[in-house]
Protein backbone atom coordinates (compact mmCIF):
# COMPACT_ATOMS: atom_id res chain seq x y z
CA UNK A 1 0.00 0.00 0.00
CA UNK A 2 1.29 3.10 -1.14
CA UNK A 3 0.52 5.97 1.67
CA UNK A 4 0.17 9.77 0.27
CA UNK A 5 0.51 11.28 3.44
CA UNK A 6 1.83 10.04 6.33
CA UNK A 7 2.91 11.62 10.30
CA UNK A 8 5.12 10.15 13.10
CA UNK A 9 2.95 10.79 16.47
CA UNK A 10 5.39 11.36 19.06
CA UNK A 11 5.35 8.11 20.87
CA UNK A 12 7.22 5.37 22.20
CA UNK A 13 5.26 3.10 19.74
CA UNK A 14 6.03 3.28 16.12
CA UNK A 15 2.68 4.32 14.96
CA UNK A 16 2.01 5.74 11.47
CA UNK A 17 -1.06 7.76 10.46
CA UNK A 18 -1.32 7.80 6.23
CA UNK A 19 -3.99 9.15 4.65
CA UNK A 20 -5.15 7.32 1.42
CA UNK A 21 -8.16 7.34 -1.14
CA UNK A 22 -10.61 5.12 0.15
CA UNK A 23 -11.48 1.31 -1.37
CA UNK A 24 -14.39 -0.47 -1.80
CA UNK A 25 -13.19 -2.99 1.03
CA UNK A 26 -13.32 0.22 3.53
CA UNK A 27 -16.85 -0.13 3.50
CA UNK A 28 -17.31 -1.61 7.12
CA UNK A 29 -14.67 0.56 8.85
CA UNK A 30 -16.49 3.05 6.88
CA UNK A 31 -19.78 2.04 8.40
CA UNK A 32 -18.32 1.88 11.85
CA UNK A 33 -17.57 4.70 12.01
CA UNK A 34 -20.51 6.41 10.47
CA UNK A 35 -22.28 5.24 13.57
CA UNK A 36 -19.61 7.46 15.51
CA UNK A 37 -20.67 10.39 13.60
CA UNK A 38 -24.07 10.13 15.08
CA UNK A 39 -25.06 8.53 11.29
CA UNK A 40 -25.69 4.88 12.14
CA UNK A 41 -25.76 3.24 8.78
CA UNK A 42 -25.87 -0.68 7.72
CA UNK A 43 -23.18 -2.20 5.77
CA UNK A 44 -24.68 -3.15 2.59
CA UNK A 45 -25.89 0.61 2.42
CA UNK A 46 -23.00 2.01 3.20
CA UNK A 47 -21.28 -0.62 0.87
CA UNK A 48 -23.57 1.02 -2.15
CA UNK A 49 -22.82 4.16 -1.19
CA UNK A 50 -19.49 4.22 -1.15
CA UNK A 51 -19.41 2.38 -4.67
CA UNK A 52 -21.26 5.07 -6.51
CA UNK A 53 -18.88 7.86 -4.69
CA UNK A 54 -15.68 5.98 -5.87
CA UNK A 55 -16.93 6.01 -9.55
CA UNK A 56 -18.70 9.43 -9.88
CA UNK A 57 -16.38 12.71 -10.97
CA UNK A 58 -16.54 15.61 -8.14
CA UNK A 59 -16.18 13.53 -5.20
CA UNK A 60 -13.54 12.40 -3.32
CA UNK A 61 -13.33 10.11 -0.32
CA UNK A 62 -9.79 9.66 2.11
CA UNK A 63 -9.59 7.34 4.79
CA UNK A 64 -6.88 7.58 7.88
CA UNK A 65 -4.73 3.85 8.70
CA UNK A 66 -3.24 3.30 10.97
CA UNK A 67 -0.01 0.73 11.04
CA UNK A 68 1.10 -0.11 14.55
CA UNK A 69 4.18 -1.90 13.39
CA UNK A 70 4.92 0.11 9.64
CA UNK A 71 8.17 -0.22 9.02
CA UNK A 72 10.32 -3.77 9.60
CA UNK A 73 6.68 -5.39 10.73
CA UNK A 74 4.09 -3.72 8.87
CA UNK A 75 0.66 -5.07 11.02
CA UNK A 76 -2.37 -5.12 9.44
CA UNK A 77 -3.68 -1.26 8.41
CA UNK A 78 -6.45 -0.12 10.13
CA UNK A 79 -8.64 2.73 9.17
CA UNK A 80 -9.72 4.73 11.90
CA UNK A 81 -11.61 8.03 10.73
CA UNK A 82 -12.25 9.06 7.04
CA UNK A 83 -13.84 12.04 4.76
CA UNK A 84 -15.26 12.98 1.87
CA UNK A 85 -15.54 16.32 -0.22
CA UNK A 86 -17.46 17.25 -3.10
CA UNK A 87 -16.85 19.69 -5.42
CA UNK A 88 -20.17 21.86 -6.06
CA UNK A 89 -21.02 24.75 -9.24
CA UNK A 90 -24.06 26.93 -8.91
CA UNK A 91 -25.00 30.03 -10.90
CA UNK A 92 -23.88 31.99 -8.10
CA UNK A 93 -20.61 31.02 -7.27
CA UNK A 94 -17.37 29.60 -9.15
CA UNK A 95 -16.74 25.99 -8.42
CA UNK A 96 -16.67 25.27 -4.18
CA UNK A 97 -16.14 21.86 -2.03
CA UNK A 98 -17.68 20.90 0.55
CA UNK A 99 -17.41 17.90 3.12
CA UNK A 100 -19.95 15.35 2.88
CA UNK A 101 -18.78 13.94 6.29
CA UNK A 102 -15.49 12.97 8.90
CA UNK A 103 -15.26 11.18 11.33
CA UNK A 104 -12.56 9.89 13.25
CA UNK A 105 -12.27 7.11 15.38
CA UNK A 106 -13.20 8.21 19.24
CA UNK A 107 -9.87 6.04 20.38
CA UNK A 108 -8.34 7.77 18.02
CA UNK A 109 -9.52 11.48 18.48
CA UNK A 110 -7.15 14.73 19.36
CA UNK A 111 -3.81 12.27 17.57
CA UNK A 112 -3.79 14.87 14.82
CA UNK A 113 -5.54 12.20 11.90
CA UNK A 114 -8.70 14.91 11.45
CA UNK A 115 -6.04 17.58 10.37
CA UNK A 116 -4.69 15.31 8.18
CA UNK A 117 -7.86 14.32 6.63
CA UNK A 118 -9.19 18.14 6.31
CA UNK A 119 -5.45 18.49 4.62
CA UNK A 120 -5.63 15.94 1.65
CA UNK A 121 -9.74 16.99 1.10
CA UNK A 122 -8.06 20.56 0.88
CA UNK A 123 -5.28 19.58 -1.43
CA UNK A 124 -8.03 17.63 -3.24
CA UNK A 125 -10.48 20.84 -3.50
CA UNK A 126 -7.43 22.95 -5.24
CA UNK A 127 -6.24 20.08 -7.80
CA UNK A 128 -10.11 20.56 -8.44
CA UNK A 129 -10.21 24.19 -9.15
CA UNK A 130 -12.12 24.85 -6.34
CA UNK A 131 -12.18 28.26 -4.60
CA UNK A 132 -12.97 27.04 -1.19
CA UNK A 133 -14.08 24.24 1.13
CA UNK A 134 -16.50 24.64 3.35
CA UNK A 135 -17.84 22.61 5.78
CA UNK A 136 -21.55 22.75 7.49
CA UNK A 137 -21.81 21.28 11.14
CA UNK A 138 -24.66 21.25 13.57
CA UNK A 139 -24.75 23.92 15.61
CA UNK A 140 -24.92 21.57 19.04
CA UNK A 141 -21.40 20.26 17.40
CA UNK A 142 -19.30 22.38 19.32
CA UNK A 143 -16.07 20.27 19.59
CA UNK A 144 -16.19 19.92 15.66
CA UNK A 145 -16.45 23.98 15.55
CA UNK A 146 -13.30 24.40 17.84
CA UNK A 147 -11.76 21.71 15.19
CA UNK A 148 -12.61 23.76 11.85
CA UNK A 149 -11.62 26.72 13.70
CA UNK A 150 -7.99 26.26 14.56
CA UNK A 151 -7.80 24.61 10.82
CA UNK A 152 -8.40 28.38 9.74
CA UNK A 153 -12.04 27.71 9.02
CA UNK A 154 -14.01 31.30 9.46
CA UNK A 155 -17.95 30.98 10.63
CA UNK A 156 -19.24 32.43 8.09
CA UNK A 157 -23.42 32.01 8.74
CA UNK A 158 -25.55 30.14 10.55
CA UNK A 159 -28.41 28.25 8.49
CA UNK A 160 -32.03 26.94 8.90
CA UNK A 161 -31.87 23.74 6.71
CA UNK A 162 -35.72 22.77 5.28
CA UNK A 163 -36.13 18.99 4.23
CA UNK A 164 -39.25 17.31 1.97
CA UNK A 165 -39.56 13.43 1.18
CA UNK A 166 -39.97 13.60 -2.74
CA UNK A 167 -39.78 9.56 -3.13
CA UNK A 168 -40.96 7.15 -1.32
CA UNK A 169 -37.90 4.60 -1.43
CA UNK A 170 -34.72 4.64 -1.82
CA UNK A 171 -33.50 4.28 -5.11
CA UNK A 172 -30.48 1.95 -6.02
CA UNK A 173 -28.31 4.00 -7.84
CA UNK A 174 -29.78 7.46 -7.70
CA UNK A 175 -27.93 10.25 -6.59
C1 LIG B 1 -14.00 16.61 14.61
C2 LIG B 1 -13.00 15.45 14.49
C3 LIG B 1 -13.07 14.90 13.07
C4 LIG B 1 -11.59 15.98 14.78
O1 LIG B 1 -10.66 14.94 14.54
P1 LIG B 1 -9.35 14.78 15.46
O2 LIG B 1 -8.50 13.74 14.87
O3 LIG B 1 -9.76 14.63 16.87
O4 LIG B 1 -8.66 16.23 15.27
P2 LIG B 1 -7.09 16.54 15.35
O5 LIG B 1 -6.48 15.75 16.46
O6 LIG B 1 -6.49 16.40 14.01
O7 LIG B 1 -7.12 18.07 15.75
C5 LIG B 1 -6.79 19.08 14.80
C6 LIG B 1 -6.85 20.40 15.51
O8 LIG B 1 -8.18 20.64 16.01
C7 LIG B 1 -8.13 20.87 17.40
N1 LIG B 1 -9.23 20.19 18.05
C8 LIG B 1 -9.66 18.94 17.78
N2 LIG B 1 -10.69 18.63 18.60
C9 LIG B 1 -10.87 19.72 19.38
C10 LIG B 1 -11.75 20.02 20.45
N3 LIG B 1 -12.66 19.15 20.88
N4 LIG B 1 -11.65 21.23 21.06
C11 LIG B 1 -10.72 22.12 20.65
N5 LIG B 1 -9.85 21.89 19.65
C12 LIG B 1 -9.94 20.71 19.03
C13 LIG B 1 -6.85 20.26 17.87
O9 LIG B 1 -6.39 20.92 19.04
C14 LIG B 1 -5.93 20.42 16.70
O10 LIG B 1 -5.31 21.68 16.71
P3 LIG B 1 -3.73 21.77 16.87
O11 LIG B 1 -3.17 20.85 15.81
O12 LIG B 1 -3.47 23.19 16.64
O13 LIG B 1 -3.47 21.26 18.24
C15 LIG B 1 -13.30 14.32 15.52
O14 LIG B 1 -13.34 14.89 16.80
C16 LIG B 1 -14.61 13.61 15.28
O15 LIG B 1 -14.64 12.62 14.56
N6 LIG B 1 -15.71 14.08 15.92
C17 LIG B 1 -17.01 13.42 15.79
C18 LIG B 1 -17.59 13.58 14.41
C19 LIG B 1 -17.78 15.04 14.04
O16 LIG B 1 -18.19 15.88 14.83
N7 LIG B 1 -17.49 15.33 12.74
C20 LIG B 1 -17.65 16.65 12.20
C21 LIG B 1 -19.05 16.76 11.76
S1 LIG B 1 -19.29 18.27 10.85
Amino acid sequence: MKAEQAVQPDTEAREVLAIRPARIEDAEALARLSGQLGYPSPLPAVERRLAQLLDRPGHAVFVAEHDVGAGATPSDPQVIGWIHAFGELTIESDATAELGGIVVDEAWRGRGAGRLLIERAEQWAREAGCVTLTARTNILRERAHAFYQSLGYSLVKNQRVFRKSVISEVPGTGL
